[in-house]
């Protein structure tokens, strides 16, 4: 199927810094495209400036054929764009029912008719949690709040900062088969992360990114391929940003990261 979604050279950063020095990617429908490296590289500039939080100053995004540069966060919300942003960033004072219902405020009417009832049969953990507030949450209750909340705005294009991030080997799975069931339901994902495992398992595309550049693009089997029996991440893949285990089981990614990000995972809400 034909890209959804398409980002042509993008330039963009933070006052005086630029930190997106030409960046394209493209997604399709069904397909998950991961994107990988290391910690401050532009990971999250690259979703932020997808969904009109971060000023392109240099380059152009299509959606659907339509020019949709710099056009503000709401409006690429009602044009089936949907955020996972990293860290969550639930509201501590809302409950889960308020999150679900403030995702859909910019629902668009997508073919994919997500509710917010169809949340909790995704998410049966959160049907006992719908009163609690953002703050009374666990780190994986938060995950699956705030992919709900993306959800329920019928996105087409879904886009997710590191949603493993801070969960425990089960929940980084559970949110892994979910993945793999919206991009079965057509959905076009771009997915960060720095769980190697993790995206190997889902990407259809890998894209490594190296100081505001994507220096290596490939399929996740060709990437597979490279890093070889052993689970090894060749060297050049590993200058690039890999960590030097690729945690052949995806949910083992979370111990091979460093205490400090560790740490940083449970970092809150706003
Ligand atoms: N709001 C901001 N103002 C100024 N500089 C920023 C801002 N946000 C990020 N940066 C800088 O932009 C660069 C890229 O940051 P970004 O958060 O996009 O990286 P990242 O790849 O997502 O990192 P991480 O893996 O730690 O999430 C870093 O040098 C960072 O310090
Ligand atoms: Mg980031």
């Amino acid at each position: 199927m034909s890209e959804i979604l398409v980002a042509t050279g993008l330039h963009a950063g933070y006052g005086l810094s630029t930190v997106l020095e030409g960046i394209s990617v493209a997604l399709r429908p069904g397909h998950i495209c991961a994107i990988l490296g290391r910690n401050g590289v532009g990971k999250t500039t690259l979703i932020r400036t997808l969904c009109g939080h971060c000023r392109v100053r240099e380059g152009s995004v299509r959606l659907a054929g339509e020019d949709v540069t710099n056009l503000a966060p709401h409006l690429m919300a009602t044009r089936s764009v949907g955020l996972v942003p990293q860290g969550r960033r639930l509201f501590r004072s809302l409950s889960v029912r308020e999150h679900l219902t403030v995702g859909a405020r910019h629902a668009a009417a997508g073919a994919h008719g997500w509710t917010a009832e169809r949340v909790l049969d995704t998410f049966p953990a959160l049907r006992g949690r719908l009163s609690n507030l953002g703050g009374m949450l666990s780190g994986g209750e938060q995950s699956m709040v705030a992919i709900g909340r993306a959800l329920v705005g019928n996105p087409r294009v879904l886009l997710l900062d590191e949603p493993s991030e801070g969960l425990s080997p089960a929940l980084v799975k559970q949110v892994g088969d979910v993945l793999q069931m919206l991009r079965d339901d057509g959905i076009a994902i771009l997915l960060v992360e720095q769980n190697f495992g993790l995206a190997l398992r889902l990407a259809d595309t890998v894209h490594i990114m190296s100081k505001g550049r994507i220096v290596h693009s490939g399929s996740a089997d060709e990437l597979q391929l490279r890093a070889g029996d052993q689970g090894t991440v060749p060297g050049d893949l590993r200058r690039a940003g890999m960590p030097a285990s690729r945690g052949v089981d995806c949910a083992a990614g979370q111990e091979n990261r460093p205490p400090e990000a560790r740490r940083r995972d449970t970092r809150f809400v706003r």
